[in-house]
């Protein structure tokens, strides 16, 4: 018979301790923090599921590479490595790097977006989003309708609503549209991937009122493989393959190379226009750097040349799909309600239906995330009232899992965790917000459990 354990294609060669606190501890430590985790010191975290951006393990040939790293401020070795490692990816004539995703959305919005352009997007990430609204522009999320319901199946959530999208341009004229955006994997949606038949659909509407297309594309090698998994004639196709099919369809990207990238810090900006690449590079040079080190030192572009490809690798797909989507289906199996299906990087909990007592005004995701970090020393992110306030749509907890850093017995370990929690939901309570800062309040706000002399 034919063994089907999917394995971490790898063997460890350095370990990292992870700390083991007792309950009491932590309830101390939450408290002071004010039950809110981004303020809690992570080595007082067993496992760390805040984000998979920047966490991934790197590998032995990408800290070799980093050996060779050449730190000339101008015309390095390390970048010319860099360049064609993403060239012959994403195929793109330009390759601008930066310190990170953010850093290429603000030079691109800056370049291209004046005040009251309109930018739609699948769904716009918070910096996307935040960058875009800072140059004046709209940022304007157009999902597919089942997009909207967590419990909803869907290969190819991630979508963009191209009916909406043609609507769009039509009522609001395509001079006033300066780019499309696709984010792969809708990282704000679930996680969801976008097809490439979708990718195609979206180019076609934009083409004829010559509006360029850019992938934010972060999560482009998971995307890669939901194709070859989920869309049909891709199946015999490499990941390889697909990413490059994928970006031959936009006109630019921008990428944070702290998740595909497998890098620990790093990001680039992509286009095929000769006279925004100059623009670009001329904004790159006032606050990043010269465009051949773009704000990194020459070792991180040699893990980033690395990790492109290594993140591409069938069989880290395979292993990476397999153990977000165990995690998912494992709880779901138990009742836990989940954003369905799983997703390529996370698991999102519908914290409004596990905690269906608690209304979304008391922040049900923050009392989930507080009870899996007092249960079981996890840390997760709320995506909900907290960080959206009143407008959020739904009441989120993120599990992301990092790259190459936990193992099976890490995942199961979670899940046990999680159905400890789901257990005894009933006695979990919500909470009040005791101070908070007037934006992005979710970093820093106090709250404090009801009932406890908050009444
Ligand atoms: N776009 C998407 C889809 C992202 O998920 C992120 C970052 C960025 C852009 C910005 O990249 O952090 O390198 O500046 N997402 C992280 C997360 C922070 O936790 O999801 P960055």
């Amino acid at each position: 018979m034919a063994i089907r354990t999917i394995i971490e294609p790898f063997r460890i060669k350095s370990v990292e301790r992870i700390r083991s606190t007792t309950r009491e501890e932590r309830q101390k430590l939450i408290e002071a923090a004010g039950y809110n985790l981004f303020l809690v010191e992570s080595d007082a975290i067993l496992i760390d599921l805040l984000t998979d951006s920047g966490t991934s393990a790197m590998s032995t040939e990408q800290w070799a590479a980093m050996m060779r790293g050449d730190e000339s401020y101008a015309g390095s070795p390390s970048f010319t490595r860099f360049r064609d490692s993403v060239q012959s990816i994403f195929g793109f004539r330009h390759v601008i790097p930066t310190h990170q995703g953010r850093a290429a959305e603000r030079i691109l919005f800056g370049v291209m977006c004046k005040k009251g352009n309109i930018v739609p997007n699948n769904t716009h990430f918070d910096t996307t989003r935040a960058n875009c609204e800072f140059v004046g522009a709209v940022a304007m999320d157009l999902p597919i309708l089942e997009a909207k319901e967590p419990s909803r199946i869907h290969p190819f959530k991630g979508n963009m609503d191209t009916a909406r999208l043609a609507e769009v341009i039509a009522r609001e004229g395509a001079a006033n549209i300066p780019l499309v955006m696709l984010t792969v994997t809708n990282n704000s949606g679930g996680g969801q991937p976008v097809s490439m038949a979708n990718i195609r659909a979206v180019k076609e509407i934009c083409k004829p009122h010559g509006i360029p297309l850019y992938i934010d594309a972060c999560r482009f090698a998971e995307n890669s493989y939901f194709i070859k998994l989920r869309e049909p004639g891709y199946e015999k196709k490499t990941p390889r393959d697909i990413a490059q099919e994928m970006f031959s369809h936009a006109d630019g990207c921008t990428m944070s190379a702290k998740k595909d990238g497998l890098a620990n810090i790093g990001g680039f900006l992509c286009t095929n226009d000769d006279k925004l690449a100059q623009q670009e590079k001329d904004v790159l040079i006032l606050t990043e750097g010269f465009p051949t080190y773009g704000g990194l030192a020459g070792r991180d572009l040699e893990a980033i040349a690395v990790g492109l490809n290594e993140a591409l690798e069938e069989d880290y797909l395979n292993y990476r799909i397999a153990s977000t989507a165990f995690l998912g289906n494992r709880i779901a199996k138990e009742g836990v309600p989940i954003v369905q299906p799983p997703g390529g990087h996370a698991i999102y909990l519908d914290a409004r239906a596990f905690l269906s007592h608690i209304p979304p005004a008391q922040f049900p995701g923050v009392a989930l995330a507080v009870e899996l970090y007092l249960e079981g020393g996890i840390r997760s992110v709320e995506i909900g009232t907290l960080m959206f306030g009143e407008h959020a749509k739904m009441d989120l907890v993120r599990l992301a899992i990092p790259r190459r850093v936990y193992t099976q017995s890490h995942i199961e370990y979670v899940v046990e965790v999680i159905l400890d929690v789901w257990r005894r939901r009933q006695n979990i309570r919500g909470y009040d917000l005791i101070s908070q800062a007037p934006f992005l309040r979710h970093f820093t706000a106090q709250l404090r459990p009801k009932g406890n002399g908050a009444e």
